[in-house]
């Protein structure tokens, strides 16, 4: 199959990847899945070991240990939390509820699985779009300043957005958000990279949860605590819509050992400051490495990634950092929004920056800008 034809709709795609560079897929340095680089902490490695005899039962379908573990770090009760296998699974059933709204406002360029899940269940999808300011700024609040609240019909619709927005890292603060929680039937936070910030400038609205019972939140597990092959989410809403979720899924849909890990890492406050303090030097110096290349312009956004606008076609760029790095970015065509003048990257450690911004620099001072 030609490689450049099968193009993935998500980042992290190491096979595609690799058979365009010609190497075995261990060897792309990854910048298109936005997975912290000091992970996983060790205290999951540990976790993996000590409950291997675990795989011998089924697991809690209840998930009382995890529920409880992430109640406590988040002080709130557990019948207000619900695991999943990854954010993606508790999306599908966040997306049931909205599709039995008039209408769905969703903003975009939005990752590719909120189209999937809404699909799924025919959900009539009112685009909000996220458009650059005039000095290239993504502001979600201005997105929701306009956004559609009702059907033409008259009737209330959902919202489905993320905060930190993916792809552009735009934040928007949890004042202006929980204005707006009253205007819709649902509204459904994806707050996946939250966790990226440190906890004196998140801005997640999971508090309001039990003041109101049409909000749901998604956390993930599998970004900040690099475990995407392990898949752990949770969602957080009101006990009966969880309830309800928990009658249409299959009863175990987070396996024993991703329960055992997520309830010892929520407490691993080692990690967590461990990459709070190293995105909080990485990411400026990625950002005034990325500045100062020929032909791109980063934003600074509030999340664990960059994206950038580029001068010159990123599907070349992107074909030839593989092909002459092995080095993988993530291009923007499956957002319709951006296409072909935008990549994303993941900010990984100073040394595989440096390593993207030579491979970069190689390539824009060859090339011509077009
Ligand atoms: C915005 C956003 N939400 C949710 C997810 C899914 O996360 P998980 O791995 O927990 O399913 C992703 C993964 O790329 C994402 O980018």
């Amino acid at each position: 199959m030609d490689p450049l034809a099968s193009r993935p709709i998500h980042g992290g795609n190491l096979v595609w990847a690799a058979s365009l560079a010609n190497c075995s897929p261990s060897a792309i340095l990854d910048f298109s899945a936005s997975i912290n680089p000091l992970g996983p902490p060790a205290s999951a490695i540990a976790a993996l070991q000590s409950h291997l005899g675990d795989l011998k039962a089924y697991p809690d379908p209840q998930y009382c240990e995890l529920r409880s573990a992430l109640g406590e770090f988040h002080h709130i009760p557990p019948e207000y939390i619900l695991p999943g296998n990854g954010a993606a699974e508790l999306l599908t059933w966040a997306c049931r509820d909205l599709a039995a709204l008039p209408a769905t406002c969703v903003v975009t360029p939005a990752f590719s699985d909120y189209q999937r899940a809404l699909k799924a269940f025919d959900a009539t999808v009112l685009a909000c779009p996220l458009d650059p300011l005039a000095h290239g700024q993504w502001d979600l609040a201005r997105a929701l300043s306009i956004a559609p609240t009702r059907h033409p019909a008259g009737k209330a619709i959902g919202l489905l957005l993320n905060n930190p927005h993916n792809p552009t890292g735009s934040l928007l603060l949890s004042d202006l958000l929980s204005a707006h929680l009253n205007h819709y039937a649902v509204v459904v936070v994806d707050e996946a990279f939250m966790d990226f910030l440190p906890p004196d400038e998140q801005q997640s609205v999971l508090d309001l949860v039990v003041e109101h019972p049409n909000l749901v939140v998604l956390r993930s597990l599998t970004k900040f605590y690099s475990l995407p092959g392990l898949r752990l989410g949770y969602a957080i809403a009101h006990p009966d819509r969880l309830k309800r979720w928990q009658e249409w899924r299959d009863p175990w849909s987070v396996n024993a050992l991703a329960a055992a890990v997520g309830a010892v890492i929520v407490q691993d406050t080692t990690f967590q400051q461990q990459t709070w303090q190293w995105l909080a030097t990485a990411k400026p110096l990625l950002f005034q490495g990325l500045s100062d290349l020929p032909g791109l312009q980063p934003d600074l956004g509030a999340a664990n990634f960059l994206l950038v606008r580029s001068k010159r076609s990123v599907v070349q760029l992107q074909t030839e950092l593989l092909k002459q790095h092995q080095v993988l970015i993530r291009d923007c065509v499956s957002f319709p929004a951006l296409g072909d003048r935008y990549f994303r990257v993941a900010i990984r450690t100073e040394a595989e920056n440096q390593r993207l911004l030579d491979g970069l620099s190689q390539i824009l001072s060859n090339g011509k800008e077009g």
